[in-house]
C-alpha cells in the first residue's frame, strides 16, 4: 500500500465587508498613506464591525463555503483545529464554537496558538492525524479578529492588522499529493518583542491593565522585522534544499502577509520571481492566522494539480516555519 499523505482537497475564505483604508487611518493617527504603502505594502484592510460577532463568525463562513464546494455534510468532519490568537473567549475553544455553529456533531476540536505561524502549525498537526490513518477529514482553520486586540490610537500597530478567516480540508491521498514536508521552529527568547502583556495568567485582567492598554497587541516592529526577514527566508530556502527543489520546481510561494518587504526578501532568497508569489497584503493587511489560507482561497482557481507550493510564516513567540505542499486538484 502506498504511503498516506494529507492532501488539501478544498479551501474556503471570508473577509468582512468594512474596508479600513489608509486615508481613514490618516484621520485617526499621525500617519500617511505613503508611509504605510512603502513600509508595509498595505493599502486597506477589512474590519469586522458587527456588534456581537467574533472570530468564529469569520471562520464559519469560510468553513461553510468549503463544505458547500465539496457538498459535504458537517457530520463527516472528524476534527477541527482552529489556529487563532483572538479566540471568541479564553475558553471554551473557538473550535467548539465553530463545530456547533456549522452543525459538526461528530467532530472533536481544539484551538492552537502559534501566533502568525499558527495556521502552519495547525496544518502540520492535522497532517499527522491524516498520515497516521486515524482520521479522514480534518478541517484546519486560521481566523483572527485582530481589530479586537489592536489599539487604534497606536500608529505602530493599528495600520498593520485586519480581520479574516480561512479554512482548508485535509483528506488522505495515496498518490503522493498534499503536505510533503515541513519545518517548524520556536524561540521563546523573542517573546517580549511581539505579545499581549495582560489577560493571561501572568497578568490577569484588572482595572490597571486596562488603563495601561495592556490588552492590545504590542510590537517592537524593527526587532521583529529583523528576525522575520531572516527567519522566513532561511526556513523557506532550507525546505527547498532539504527536498532538492529548485526555484523552477516551485510553482508558488504562499507567504504570511506581515510586510511586503519580508515577502520580497523570502522570494529573493528562494530565487522565486514575483509572479509566483501570492500577495494580497495590500487588500487585507496582516490577518495573522488567516493570511495563508486566504491566499490559497484567492488563488485556488490558478492552482494546478501537482503544483509545488512553499508555505512560509513568521510570528510572535518567535515562531516560524515552512511547508512543502503538492497541490492535489
Ligand atoms: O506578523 C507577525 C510578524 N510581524 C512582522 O513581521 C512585522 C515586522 N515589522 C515590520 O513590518 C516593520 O517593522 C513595521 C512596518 C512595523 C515598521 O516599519 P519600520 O520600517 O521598521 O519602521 P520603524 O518602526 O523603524 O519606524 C521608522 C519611523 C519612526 O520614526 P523615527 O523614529 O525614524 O522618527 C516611527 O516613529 O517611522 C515612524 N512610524 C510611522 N510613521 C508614519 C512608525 N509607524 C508609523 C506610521 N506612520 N504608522
Amino acid at each position: 500500500m502506498n504511503k498516506i499523505t494529507a492532501a488539501i482537497t478544498a479551501v474556503g475564505g471570508y473577509v468582512p465587508d468594512y474596508i479600513l483604508t489608509n486615508a481613514e487611518l490618516e484621520q485617526m493617527v499621525d500617519t500617511n498613506d505613503e508611509w504605510i504603502r512603502t513600509r508595509t505594502g498595505i493599502v486597506e484592510r477589512r474590519i469586522l464591525k458587527i456588534p456581537g460577532q467574533a472570530t468564529s463568525d469569520l471562520a464559519v463562513p469560510a468553513v461553510k463555503e468549503l463544505l458547500a464546494k465539496r457538498d459535504l455534510d458537517p457530520n463527516e468532519i472528524d476534527c477541527i483545529i482552529c489556529a487563532t490568537v483572538t479566540p471568541d473567549m479564553i475558553f471554551p475553544s473557538t473550535s467548539s464554537i465553530i463545530a456547533y455553529k456549522i452543525g459538526a456533531t461528530k467532530a472533536f476540536g481544539y484551538d492552537l496558538n502559534a501566533a502568525c505561524s499558527g495556521f502552519l502549525n495547525a496544518l502540520v498537526t492535522g497532517t499527522a492525524f491524516i498520515e497516521s490513518g486515524r482520521y479522514k477529514k480534518v478541517l484546519v482553520v486560521g481566523a483572527d479578529k485582530m481589530s479586537s486586540i489592536v489599539d487604534y490610537t497606536d500608529r505602530n500597530t493599528c495600520i498593520l492588522f485586519g480581520d479574516a478567516g480561512g479554512a482548508v480540508l485535509l483528506e488522505p491521498n495515496e498518490e503522493g499529493y498534499g503536505v510533503k514536508d515541513s519545518i517548524l521552529k520556536t524561540d521563546g527568547s523573542g517573546r517580549d518583542f511581539l505579545h499581549m502583556k495582560a489577560g493571561g495568567s501572568l497578568k490577569p485582567p484588572s482595572i490597571e491593565t486596562v488603563t495601561a492598554k495592556e490588552h492590545f497587541t504590542y510590537q517592537e516592529g524593527k526587532t521583529v522585522f529583523k528576525f522575520a526577514v531572516v527567519g522566513m527566508a532561511d526556513v523557506s530556502a532550507e525546505i527547498m534544499e532539504k527536498n532538492h527543489l529548485s526555484s523552477d520546481d516551485v510553482a508558488w510561494l504562499v507567504p504570511h502577509q506581515a510586510n511586503l518587504r519580508i515577502i520580497d526578501a523570502t522570494a529573493n532568497r528562494m530565487g522565486v520571481t514575483t509572479d509566483k508569489v501570492m500577495i494580497n497584503i495590500h487588500k487585507y493587511g496582516n490577518t495573522t492566522d488567516a493570511t495563508i489560507p486566504l491566499c490559497l482561497w484567492e488563488w485556488e482557481k490558478s492552482l494546478k494539480k501537482g503544483d509545488n507550493l512553499i508555505l512560509a510564516a513568521f510570528g510572535g513567540g518567535f515562531t516560524w516555519g515552512a511547508a512543502w505542499v503538492k497541490w492535489a486538484y
